[in-house]
């Protein structure tokens, strides 16, 4: 069996003990009024008094349930040696009721259960059910009632408790079985990123390598200056690819073996670069930036670097010929970046154009949209393009910028 947690009240527990302490008070008060009083020396309001002070000390049962438990057997002890040493004493002589134990007994044993261990709950029954149904006296008026008002209760609140601990424990089992659920789904995806990281190793990287080696070749061999230069450009953005996607396999594999870590770690690139690049390229274009750039986190920098990468790369394959512009307007609630396109002034490269996999916007609008930003694209007036972001300052989640 499990060990048993702390029962805490709630306050609809609070609320229902007070009303039971108010109503067995008006009871006691009316058995006075309506019954007779007590008649030993100590007055005729002496039973009503000890009754009504075990009422109220009700009110302490979630808080202290021993002490009420205890204030309980002691008013049935007092009970009980009233009837033998000094009859009317405490309980009048006749009564209306055939409780020879406090009034409250029956609602007070059937909360111990959750309160107070097993043991002394069966001890304080035991003494209780002695006191009630007074067994050297036995009567049927007496006894059966009196095994009513205190086995029967405890024995109802034991069962609840029973039920109320295995419950937990299935409940309990079930959490645990899905947590480890959880884990081996995570031990997989960690499995499936080992294996792309290995793919995009052993696949991508070695044909990019050829790439890179053959263009170096070219610039050797060739004796057209503009070849010579164009093979350099190659051969240096092969080579910038293969880092990348050294970083990249990094990622991944970290992300195997040490849990979740994303695409974007890293430190962010200038957009800057970017469009130097993009207008060496033929592309002219024009970069403004507004405001202050130092205010926002990383992780936005890093994924407004990609906007500007993609749609930058959009427009040399998709409207060369073109000229573009890259706004970027940073402000205190984060960042806004346009870029735009006019129409293109030549075909686009078939090759080029059908050599993606139409996942880029979408994949950007993924990314924006994780982070909390929104993301629009699409064609403009007079044949251009635009793509829009709008980033947060921050990642709105705890792990998120950590
Ligand atoms: N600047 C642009 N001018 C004209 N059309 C564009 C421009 N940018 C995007 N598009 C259109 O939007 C489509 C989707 O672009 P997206 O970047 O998602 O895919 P892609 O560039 O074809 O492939 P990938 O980015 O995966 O290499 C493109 O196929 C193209 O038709
Ligand atoms: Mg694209």
């Amino acid at each position: 069996m499990e060990k048993s947690r702390p029962f805490r009240p709630g306050p609809g527990d609070t609320w229902w003990l007070t009303l039971a302490a108010l109503a067995f008070i008006g009871l006691d008060i009316a058995l006075y009024v309506f019954g007779e009083p007590t008649t030993g020396w100590a007055g005729p309001a002496a039973g009503v008094t000890l009754q009504v002070l075990l009422d109220l000390s009700l009110l302490l049962l979630f808080r202290f349930p021993r002490l009420v438990a205890g204030l309980v057997l002691a008013g049935a002890l007092l009970m009980l040696a009233s009837d033998l040493l000094s009859p009317g004493l405490l309980v009048p002589e006749r009564q209306l009721t055939l409780m020879t134990v406090p009034t409250i007994t029956p609602v007070v044993l059937s909360q111990l259960a959750r309160l107070m261990d097993r043991r002394t709950l069966l001890w304080l029954t035991a003494i209780l059910v002695l006191c009630a149904s007074r067994p050297w006296d036995a009567h049927w008026n007496t006894t059966p009632f009196g095994l009513l008002g205190t086995a029967l209760p405890t024995t109802i609140s034991l069962y609840f408790e029973a039920r109320r601990q295995l419950l937990r424990s299935l409940r309990d089992r079930a959490e645990r079985a899905e947590r480890e659920q959880h884990l081996l789904a995570e031990r997989a995806r960690a499995e499936e990123r080992r294996k792309l990281a290995e793919e995009m190793h052993d696949v991508v990287t070695h044909r990019l390598s050829l790439m890179v080696l053959h263009a170096g070749a070219l610039g050797v061999v060739s004796a057209d200056e503009a070849v010579r230069t164009s093979a350099e450009d190659i051969r240096r953005e092969g080579a910038l690819a293969l880092d990348e996607l050294r970083d990249l396999v990094g990622v991944l594999r970290d992300g195997a073996n040490a849990g979740p870590r994303t695409l974007t770690d890293g430190t962010a690139g200038d957009p800057a670069t970017l469009v130097a690049e993009s207008s060496s390229v033929g592309i002219p274009t024009e970069l403004t930036v507004h405001g202050d750039p130092g205010r926002i986190s990383p992780t936005i920098a890093r994924t407004a670097y990609r906007v500007v990468q993609e749609a930058l790369t959009n427009i040399r394959k998709h409207a060369p010929g073109s000229t573009a512009t890259v706004g970027l307007r940073y402000h205190a609630d984060g960042l806004d970046i346009a870029v735009e396109n006019t129409r293109a002034g030549a075909p686009a490269d078939p090759a080029l154009a059908g050599s993606g996999s139409g996942a880029g916007l979408a994949g950007l609008r993924q990314r924006v949209e994780l982070i909390g930003g929104r993301f629009g694209a699409g064609p403009i007036a007079g044949g251009g393009y635009r793509v829009d972001a709008i980033l947060p300052a921050y990642v709105p989640t705890a792990e998120g910028d950590a």
